[in-house]
């Protein structure tokens, strides 16, 4: 295994027994809703959120029981964000991790109430966070921007709204999809352990965070022409299907690859900004850049 495999499979097994400590104590009446719950969280995703702020975490010498708190309710908000993403009024996805989506699964007023679920044991878990003083609070009211009407709800609107029009898109609408929709949830681990570890290069991380977050949904768009469902786990062409204001639909599948590389190139130099351990972080980019996943 590469040392890069090595440093994601140990972030995600700290991520994983952690958890596994919350879901343990999930106990609802009825268990319906713990389990759709459950079963969101627990299909298989690649946990890079989590994964990120771990990594940045170490690269700033944080202590990890610091970050995980917060890295879980980012893992709830991104969670439930799918678990919307796909009903019938949104994206109309069936398959999500290579199995049926939560509503397929639970049937659709059950998916709704588990992304509810899914968002306010998120700030529950903030809440309990914040009392322990100023800095967790301002990582929590962070998260909050960032999962909200000016951060990923609003991304996830413009989404719906640019999808449903005939006129012709532009480069402004497609970096407003990104930047909210996918930007936000991978912009706030990194800003969020700059801020637990006394805002260590805050700049740097922050615009990190920015165009990784780009690179992330423009990989996304072009999976969603190039992927196979085997290796996705969701059902691919659809962008198509549905209208979708794309990387691709803009530029074409060869230029959004180019635009991908000129993006990931931007975090590599941006990561030069940046004191300590940050070999993880590169490959990161990498990994981002050329999944098939
Ligand atoms: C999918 O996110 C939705 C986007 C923001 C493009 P991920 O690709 O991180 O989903 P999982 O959690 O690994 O399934
Ligand atoms: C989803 O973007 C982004 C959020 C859920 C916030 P997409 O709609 O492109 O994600 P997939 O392709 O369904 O995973
Ligand atoms: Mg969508
Ligand atoms: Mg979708
Ligand atoms: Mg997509």
């Amino acid at each position: 295994m590469s040392s890069f495999n090595l440093r994601y499979q140990n972030y995600l097994s700290t991520f994983e027994e952690y958890l596994k400590g919350y879901l343990d104590k999930l106990n609802t009446r009825p268990t319906v809703l713990g389990e759709s719950m459950k079963y969101s969280l627990m299909n298989g995703g690649k946990r890079i959120r989590p994964v990120l702020a771990l990594a940045v975490a170490d690269t700033l010498s944080l202590d990890k029981a610091e970050i995980l708190p917060f890295a879980l309710a980012l893992e709830m908000i991104h969670a439930y964000s799918l678990v919307h993403d796909d009903l019938p009024a949104m994206d109309k996805d069936d398959f999500r991790r290579g199995k049926p989506s939560c509503h397929k699964a639970f049937g659709e007023a059950n998916a709704i109430l588990a992304g509810d679920g899914l968002l306010n044991e998120a700030y529950a878990l903030c809440f309990q966070e914040s009392m322990k003083g100023e800095k967790y609070a301002l990582a929590s009211k962070v998260l909050n921007e960032c999962a909200g009407v000016y951060g990923m709800i609003a991304g996830q609107s413009a989404d719906m709204q640019f999808s449903q029009s005939e006129k012709e898109i532009t480069e402004d609408e497609l970096s407003y999809i990104y930047e909210h929709k996918t930007g936000k949830l991978l912009l706030a681990p990194v800003v969020i352990a700059g801020i637990l570890s006394g805002d260590k290069y805050y700049l740097s991380l922050e615009r990190f965070g920015k165009l990784l977050g780009r690179l992330f949904q423009m990989t996304d768009d072009i999976l969603d022409v190039t992927g196979s469902f085997d290796e996705l786990g969701k059902s691919i062409g659809k962008d198509e299907v549905e209208n979708k204001l794309t990387c691709v639909r803009l530029y074409g599948l060869e230029g959004a690859k180019i635009r991908a590389d000129m993006c990931a190139s931007d975090c590599h130099a941006v990561l030069e900004g940046v004191e300590g351990d940050t070999s993880f972080l590169h490959d990161l980019v990498d990994f981002v850049r050329t999944r098939s996943k």
